[in-house]
């Protein structure tokens, strides 16, 4: 239960051509964690679909909480796929995709970025980069592709193969190195949700193009860069109709019960988030799991005991977000 994370393991360092960038794809297809570049910064690049590939991201970087992520498609048709344009949205794709900007929108129906990328939210962060090696890994990989800026947690993003080396060698399967990024700076991120489009973060559009496409001045949401969205809003979000009572031994008196690790007993209404004490597996599964035990209608999930180190800090967050008082 005390596996040091993320598990040690070696990190290739792919050239930035056709057969590089074909590994990179196979290795996102099936679960791994490859730093890409992208024009802005280099991304640490995961199956977004994947709760489980996105969990690692979070365990190599050694992100303390699951801020939502950037999920990165090919083109503007994929993305639409992903989440709902209004006229705003679409103005803004048509000008500056690919590109340095991000549009948060509300996710469609049919959205595959999965819960823990996009941090239970109803909306979905979608990202088309103008690199040409990001686009290739992109349309190669056919799904949506999660990346934050490929650094350790509260470290300078990386900008150079170089950087992500210092930071993520030994925590990730493979850096696709095509030299230093161009834009250096992440990109903007502007909320198109109801209405009035936000600038959640400054970055690589100006805000003046911006709102010379969309005919009106932008509303500015505060220094997004790193918490865009309050943890209070975040926090009711997470919050299920169920009561939550943490660190507890085991279920009492008809409560649902979210185990970890291994259990001597079985209880009704229950899910384990690992039964092998896998903190990682536990994070790939919080939200849904969450959710699940919400939808059997009892009134208080009890919540095992979470080991507070590794990725348990961040699901512990998020635990007491969903226990705080409302
Ligand atoms: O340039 C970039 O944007 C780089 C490259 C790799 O694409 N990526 C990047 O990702 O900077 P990251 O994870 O460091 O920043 C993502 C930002 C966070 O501030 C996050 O809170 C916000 O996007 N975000 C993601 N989904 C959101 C959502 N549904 N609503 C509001 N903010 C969201
Ligand atoms: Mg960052």
């Amino acid at each position: 239960m005390n596996q040091p994370l993320p598990a040690s393991r070696p990190t290739k360092l792919l050239a930035a051509d056709t057969s590089g960038i074909a590994e990179a794809a196979a290795l996102l297809r099936a679960g791994g964690l490859v730093a890409m570049p992208t024009e802005t910064v280099y991304g640490l690049a995961a199956d977004a679909t994947s709760g489980t590939a996105v969990a690692g991201i979070y365990a190599a970087k050694e992100r303390p909480s699951f801020n939502p992520l950037i999920s990165h498609l090919p083109d503007l048709a994929s993305a639409r796929r992903q989440g709902l344009f209004d006229a705003n949205a679409l103005a803004l794709a048509q000008a500056f995709w690919p590109g340095p900007l991000t549009l948060v929108v509300p996710a469609s129906s049919g959205c595959t970025v999965s819960d823990l990328a996009r941090a239970g939210l109803p909306s979905v962060a979608l990202r088309v980069p103008a690199h040409p090696v990001a686009h290739a890994v992109l349309e190669a990989a056919g799904r949506p592709i999660a990346a934050p800026s490929a650094n350790r947690s509260g470290r300078i993003s990386a900008t150079s193969a170089a950087h992500v080396i210092a930071d993520l060698e030994g925590r990730i399967d493979a850096i696709l190195d095509a030299g230093p990024t161009e834009v250096g700076v992440e990109s903007t991120i502007v909320a198109c949700l109801d209405g009035a489009p936000r600038l959640l973060r400054p970055g690589g559009v100006p805000r003046e193009a911006i709102e010379h496409v969309i005919g009106r001045p932008l509303v500015i949401a505060g220094d997004a860069g790193h918490a865009p969205i309050s943890p209070g809003m975040l926090a009711s979000h997470y919050a299920p109709a169920a009561r939550v009572r943490l660190d507890a031994e085991a279920p009492e008196g008809g409560e649902a019960w979210l185990g970890f690790g291994p259990e001597g007993r079985e209880y009704p209404a229950s899910l384990n988030l690992s039964p092998s004490g896998d903190l990682r597996e536990a994070a790939a599964h919080l939200f849904g799991y969450m959710r699940r035990l919400d939808e059997m209608g009892r009134k208080t999930i009890a919540v095992a005991r979470i080991p507070e180190h590794g990725l348990g800090e961040a699901i512990n967050d998020r635990l007491r977000r969903a226990a705080a008082p409302r």
